[in-house]
């Protein structure tokens, strides 16, 4: 019997991302027609037939309302017609920030999407996702969910572009992304102060940097979305230490709302640079090896659980 290549279906907008985990993992792309019937309503149709075969969904979630509902029903036609598994692959997970009810009667949409993902795939990898008050995928998600951490490339490409990196975190929570780059590009880090009052409204207060002249501030975070946290940030930053090396900005996903990129330039940033979880024109760190690894250990651990019967030609 031979073992047959697990298929990759692209939601819209993700070939490129899944032609090359394809070409890392001898997988193949699955051919899928998706498009609106007149009233609005999805229709999908796979043109690979995915009957006994590992199954995975690429489509990374940013902006992921009009995503959702293609992300289900390419889930839901490869298990109706007989995947063995089905996974998905979101480099950016959404609904990670809402992690908290931080008023009353707000729903946590962090659990609810983790619900219905949960429901409608076997497991789930993605990149460094919003791990906060949510300490672990595990947590909220009921399949097996992996997280992909970037550090270590992020912590790479200062040490290839930046000389003598302060690495700087916006906020507290940016702690666990900061320190694990610090370590990788072997610089010193240093983590300021956020009040956020609003989606658009941040404060943020600097440490004494009087220790750190010469240095080339680099802001790392997750997310830039607003951009109001790294604008805050870069903002303190030009006016505590306007003599010295202009700060560059590092982020895994590239949210950017409109003009949130033209803005951060404008306040001073020396440099914007993100993972391609997100396509962007800032996008200068490759994360799709470490995505590719994942995803080989995850298809051969589901080959090892035994699925393999279903998981192979007749
Ligand atoms: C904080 O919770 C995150 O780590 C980021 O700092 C935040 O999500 C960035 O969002 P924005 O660009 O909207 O300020």
């Amino acid at each position: 019997m031979i073992a047959r290549a697990p298929l990759l279906f692209p939601l819209p907008g993700n070939e490129t991302m899944a032609e090359r985990l394809a070409l890392a993992l001898d997988a193949e792309v699955g051919e899928v027609a998706m498009r609106d019937f007149p009233d609005g309503e999805t229709y999908v149709r796979l043109l690979t037939d995915p009957a006994g075969r590992q199954v995975g969904i690429v489509g990374t979630l940013a902006r992921p309302n009009d995503k959702i509902l293609p992300l289900l029903f390419l889930a839901g036609a490869a298990r109706q017609l007989g995947a063995a598994r089905t996974g998905i692959i979101a480099a950016y997970l959404a609904y990670m920030r809402q992690d908290a009810r931080f008023h009353p009667g707000e729903a946590i949409t962090a659990r609810l999407f983790a619900d219905v993902i949960s429901r409608a795939a076997d497991w789930l990898i993605t990149i460094d996702p919003h791990l906060h008050r949510i300490a672990e995928l595990d947590t909220i998600y009921r399949v097996p969910a992996t997280a992909v951490h970037v550090a270590e490339l992020l912590g790479a490409w200062i040490v290839g572009n930046v000389s003598q990196p302060l690495i700087i975190g916006p906020d507290e929570e940016s702690r666990q992304w900061v320190s694990g780059v610090a370590a990788a590009a072997s610089a010193p880090f240093v983590v300021l102060s956020k009040v956020r009052k609003g989606d658009e409204d941040v404060d943020i207060s600097l440490p004494d940097l009087t220790g750190y002249q010469g240095y080339t501030p680099v802001l790392v975070d997750d997310i830039i979305s607003s951009g109001h946290t790294m604008l805050a940030a870069l903002r303190q930053l030009r006016r505590a230490t306007a003599a010295g090396a202009p700060p560059v900005c590092v982020a895994v996903h590239a949210l950017f709302d409109a003009g949130v990129h033209d803005r951060l330039v404008a306040a001073g940033a020396a440099r914007i640079v993100t993972t391609n979880t997100i396509p962007h024109t800032s996008n200068g760190i490759d994360v799709v090896p470490a995505l590719a690894t994942a995803l080989r250990d995850q298809f051969a651990a589901a080959a090892d659980r035994g699925g393999a019967l279903n998981e192979r030609a007749p």
